[in-house]
C-alpha cells in the first residue's frame, strides 16, 4: 500500500467527505419506474419541486437525457449520467443506467462505478429479464442489492410470493424491513419492521409532491386497519421465521437485499429507500488498483473514466468523459496524467452533467461522479490521476458481442470521416471494432451486444461525422477468445467460422451457431477456446 499526502484539502477532510457520499444505481426492467422513482427520490431532497420536472413529461421540463432524435422516438434512455443531491448530511450520486437491453455493456460500465444497486421490481411483473441480467452484473461485481417492489398502488403479486422469486430465481435471501398493509391495489401503509410500528401514507395530487406519512403504533394500526393489519404482521413474521431478519453482514456480502414496499408514483416508501441508502449503502473504500493494491482515500486525486459520450448538446458537439473519484479531492483546473498514454489532462471544465442539466463543478470527493468536456484524448477504462504516487485502476472488461457486420462508407468520398466515426464509436464504447485478417480489405467490423446498437453507431456516422455506413451483416452468433494466435489457421480456415482481432489485440474466434464450434472443437481437440470475460449471457 502506498502512503500518500493529500492535495489540497485535508486527510481528515477528503475521508469526511467520501464517508458522507452513498453512490448507486436503480436496476429494473424497462417500464418498471426507474425514471419515476428518480423524480421521487430527487422530490424527497428538494432537487425539483415538482414530479415531472425529471422525466420530461408533456409540458413539464425535460432533464433526463433526451438528446438523441432515437432516444425521443422510441421513449428509452440510452444516455448514463448523474445526478447529485444532498439529503440531510448525505450526498447520494444516482447514476443513470441505460434501461433496453442492447446496452447492457454501458450499463456494466457504470455499475463499475457505484457502490450499491437499488433493484426496482414491478409489483405485478415481479423479476423481468433486464433486471436478470443486470442483477447478474451486480453479483458479479459483489455489489450490494436493496431491493424496491413498486407500484404497490395497483393490482399484482402476492407479496410473499414476490419474495419467493427472489430466493428461487436469483438465491437472493430477501429481508423485509417493510412489509405492506393492504394487497396490491389497495396501498395503505407498511409495517416498519424494524420497530413494529404502522406508517400511513396519504396521497397527494398525483404525487406532485411528497407524500403525507403518519406513525402509527401497533395497537392504533390494529385497531385502524383490523385484519389487514394482523394479516401484515402476520406474513411479516413468517418470513422473518424463514431467513428474512435482516442481517447487515449478509446485505454487504451480496447474499441477501433489503425489501421494501412502496409507489414511486405516490411518493409512497420513497423516503424510507432514502434513509436506508444513507444507512446502510456501502461508502466509498479504496479502490484496488490493476496490481491489486487498495489506493488509500485520502492519496492525491484520481479517478477512472466509465463513460464517454459525445453529442449529448447538439448545439455544440462536445465529448464528455464521465469518471468516478476515486481517491483525494478534485479541483476544476486541475492538471492529471492520463495513465494509459502517461499524457497531462486539463481539467477547465468540469461539470456535473444530468440529462440536458448541466453545472459547473468546482471541487469533487471520492464516490463523485465528474463530466470532463472536451474530454477527446480519454478513453473509457483510463486511470487519472494527480501527484504522485502514480495509480492505474483495472480496465473495464468487454461483454461478449452477438452482432456483428463490415461497416464500410456509402460515400468513398468521405473515408477520413469514416475512419474518424469509427475511432470515436470505439473509444466511446459505442460498439466494438474488430478487423480481420483474411478480408483483406482493411473493413472494420461492428461488433455489438445488442442490435440496437448498430442504430446508433450509423445514425451518429450519418448524422455527426457526414460520412453514412454501409452496414454488411457477418451471420456470427458464437464467440470465444481464441487464446493461442498459433491456431488461428484452425479456426480462419473454416467456412463457418472466422478470426477477428479487437484493437486491445485479443483474436475473437467467431462461429456461426454452437453446433459449428462443437464440430471444430471434436475435430480439433487441442484448440483453445476460452469465454469471453463480463459476458452475462
Ligand atoms: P422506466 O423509467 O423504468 O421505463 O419507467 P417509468 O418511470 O417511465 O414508468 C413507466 C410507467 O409506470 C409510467 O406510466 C409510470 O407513470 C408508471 N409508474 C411508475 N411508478 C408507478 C407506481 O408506483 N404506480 C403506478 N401505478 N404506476 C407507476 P405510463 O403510463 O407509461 O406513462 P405516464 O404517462 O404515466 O408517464
Amino acid at each position: 500500500m502506498t502512503a500518500a499526502s493529500p492535495v489540497t484539502a485535508s486527510t481528515s477532510d477528503v475521508v469526511w467527505e467520501a464517508g458522507r457520499r452513498r453512490t448507486f444505481a436503480v436496476i429494473s426492467h424497462p417500464d418498471a419506474g426507474k425514471s419515476t422513482l428518480t423524480e421521487a427520490l430527487a422530490l424527497h431532497a428538494k432537487v425539483i419541486s415538482e414530479a415531472g420536472a425529471v422525466h420530461g413529461k408533456a409540458g413539464r421540463r425535460g432533464v433526463v437525457s433526451d438528446w438523441m432524435e432515437m432516444e425521443r422516438s422510441r421513449g428509452i434512455s440510452i444516455t448514463s449520467a448523474a445526478l447529485q443531491f444532498s439529503y440531510g448530511d448525505s450526498v447520494i450520486n444516482l447514476l443513470d443506467t441505460p434501461g433496453h437491453a442492447d446496452f447492457s455493456e454501458d450499463t456494466y460500465r457504470v455499475l463499475s462505478a457505484v457502490d450499491c444497486a437499488v433493484m426496482l421490481l414491478d409489483a405485478a411483473k415481479g423479476l423481468e429479464p433486464q433486471t436478470l441480467k443486470l442483477f447478474d452484473v451486480c453479483r458479479h461485481r459483489g455489489i450490494p442489492v436493496i431491493t424496491f417492489i413498486n407500484k404497490w398502488d395497483r393490482p399484482g403479486m402476492d407479496a410473499l410470493r414476490l419474495c419467493d422469486e427472489l430466493v428461487e430465481r436469483i438465491g437472493l435471501q430477501p429481508m423485509p424491513l417493510t412489509w405492506p398493509v393492504g394487497d396490491a391495489g389497495h396501498f395503505r401503509g407498511v409495517v416498519d419492521r424494524r420497530d413494529g410500528n404502522f406508517i400511513r401514507y396519504s396521497r397527494t395530487a398525483g404525487g406532485a409532491t411528497a407524500a403525507g406519512e403518519e406513525r402509527l403504533d401497533p395497537s392504533a394500526a390494529a385497531e385502524a386497519e383490523g385484519a389487514e393489519w394482523s394479516r401484515a404482521v402476520e406474513e411479516a413474521d413468517l418470513l422473518a421465521e424463514t431467513g428474512g431478519e435482516f442481517d447487515l453482514d449478509r446485505f454487504l456480502e451480496a447474499s441477501a437485499t433489503p425489501v421494501l414496499f412502496g409507489s414511486a408514483v405516490l411518493n409512497f416508501g420513497v423516503r424510507h429507500l432514502l434513509d436506508l441508502l444513507v444507512e446502510l449503502a456501502p461508502r466509498p473504500a479504496p479502490r484496488l488498483d490493476v496490481k491489486d493494491r487498495p489506493r488509500p482515500l485520502e492519496s492525491p486525486f484520481s479517478a477512472f473514466v466509465f463513460k464517454v459520450q459525445t453529442g449529448m448538446d447538439p448545439s455544440h458537439r462536445d465529448q464528455v468523459a464521465f469518471a468516478r473519484v476515486c481517491s483525494g479531492m478534485f479541483e476544476r483546473g486541475m492538471v492529471v496524467t492520463n495513465s494509459t498514454t502517461g499524457k497531462p489532462f486539463a481539467t477547465k471544465y468540469v461539470q456535473q452533467v444530468f440529462g440536458r442539466e448541466r453545472t459547473t463543478l468546482d471541487s469533487a470527493f471520492p464516490g463523485d461522479v465528474i463530466g470532463l468536456v472536451n474530454a477527446t484524448s480519454l478513453r473509457v477504462g483510463d486511470t487519472l490521476y494527480a501527484d504522485k504516487p502514480a495509480v492505474r485502476y483495472p480496465g473495464l472488461p468487454s461483454f461478449a458481442p452477438a452482432h456483428f457486420a463490415v461497416a464500410r462508407p456509402a460515400d468513398l468520398s468521405r473515408a477520413k470521416q469514416f475512419r474518424k466515426g469509427v475511432d470515436q464509436l470505439e473509444s466511446e464504447g459505442v460498439i466494438q471494432i474488430l478487423r480481420s485478417l483474411r478480408r483483406g480489405d482493411g473493413a472494420p467490423v461492428f461488433a455489438a451486444v445488442g442490435p440496437m446498437q448498430f442504430e446508433v453507431a450509423t445514425h451518429r456516422m450519418d448524422a455527426e461525422f457526414k460520412s453514412p455506413v454501409r452496414l454488411e451483416p457477418l451471420p456470427y452468433s458464437v464467440v470465444r477468445r481464441l487464446a493461442d494466435p498459433k491456431q488461428r489457421s484452425i479456426v480462419d480456415g473454416g467456412t463457418r467460422s472466422e478470426v477477428l482481432t479487437r484493437t486491445d489485440g485479443v483474436d475473437l474466434a467467431l462461429f456461426i451457431d454452437a453446433t459449428a464450434m462443437g464440430v471444430m472443437r471434436r475435430l480439433n481437440p487441442e484448440i483453445l477456446l476460452e469465454p469471453l470475460v463480463a459476458s452475462t449471457d
